[in-house]
């Protein structure tokens, strides 16, 4: 495993306090423990089995989503830029985007659990792509400092997503991009029957044997259902203060991808 030279975040900040909804999906799966304490400690546990379970368990579709996100983010714009991989776990993304033939900027991974950076490591050179513990809700950047940010099923995960999103427009530069690749419940009655047979009892029976955690994969389907749909999350992308929001469904709605600029400068 890597050295683990990843500063981790400070202690949650006073306006990360969960919000109802999000703490009854938690709590259902943590036992009354908050949601960022558990959703912090259940990702790093899982740490060291987390890329092979994803990749097994969405069958490798998940690269073709990342894929399809990054050329959302039109990082083309600005090549020689500096990015956020909010929520990046094991920086698969940041290490695709800094991959790009002709990007040539630089890559923040921001996960507060720091095992799940640290096992990602040596996925790209660390001059190209820096860990950083922190957690989505007290960024350590600049005001208006980035040029694109990106998040890949990490958003439905923070405590509070409002003030989640307006953390990152934030720290977005006027006209940068923000991108959420995340899961969704597909329209397709048919479509959602199998996707729920499969995220309900395959995927926590698989996780748990492969991961050897109790909740983790049940959690999964639990915050995919409670998460917003697609149009409300664009509302509360425009809430937030992201303009020119849109979404994207990908392979029939399992998952979506939401696109928003920051197009006039943060005020807060
Ligand atoms: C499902 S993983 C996604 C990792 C990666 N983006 C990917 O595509 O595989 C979700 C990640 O979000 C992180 N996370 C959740 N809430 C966070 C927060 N408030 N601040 C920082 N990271 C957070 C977790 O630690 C976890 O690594």
């Amino acid at each position: 495993m890597a050295p683990s030279s990843i500063v981790g975040p400070p202690d949650a900040p006073q306006n990360a306090r969960p919000s109802q909804s999000s703490l009854d999906t938690a709590a259902a799966a943590a036992q009354g423990e908050g949601k960022r304490a558990y959703v912090q400690r259940m990702f790093s546990d899982i740490a060291p089995r987390y890329d092979l379970l994803n990749h097994v368990l969405s069958l490798n579709i998940d690269k073709a989503w990342r894929k399809k996100a990054l050329r959302a983010l039109n990082w083309t714009r600005v090549p020689e830029g500096t990015y956020l991989d909010l929520c990046a776990g094991t920086l698969d993304v940041g290490a695709m985007l800094v991959k790009q033939k002709g990007f040539n900027g630089h890559v923040i991974g921001a996960d507060f659990a720091v095992p799940m950076l640290q096992y990602g490591q040596g996925k790209a050179p660390r001059h190209r792509l820096a860990p950083v513990g922190a957690d989505a809700l007290a960024l350590p950047f600049a005001d208006a400092s980035l040029d694109g940010a990106i998040v890949a099923f990490g958003i439905r995960n923070v405590a509070d997503l409002d003030a989640g999103l307006r953390e990152v427009r934030r720290v977005l530069k006027p006209e940068a991009r923000f991108v959420i690749l995340e899961f969704s419940t597909p329209p397709s009655r048919i479509i959602r029957a199998g996707y729920h047979a499969y995220f309900h009892h395959v995927l926590p029976l698989v996780g748990k044997l492969v991961s050897g955690h109790g909740s983790a994969y049940t959690y999964l389907p639990m915050s995919v259902a409670h998460f917003p749909t697609e149009q409300a999350l664009a509302d509360r992308m425009r809430g937030a203060g992201f303009q020119q929001v849109s979404f994207d469904r990908v392979s029939f709605g399992i998952a979506a991808i939401h696109v928003g600029a920051a197009t006039t400068a943060s005020t807060s």
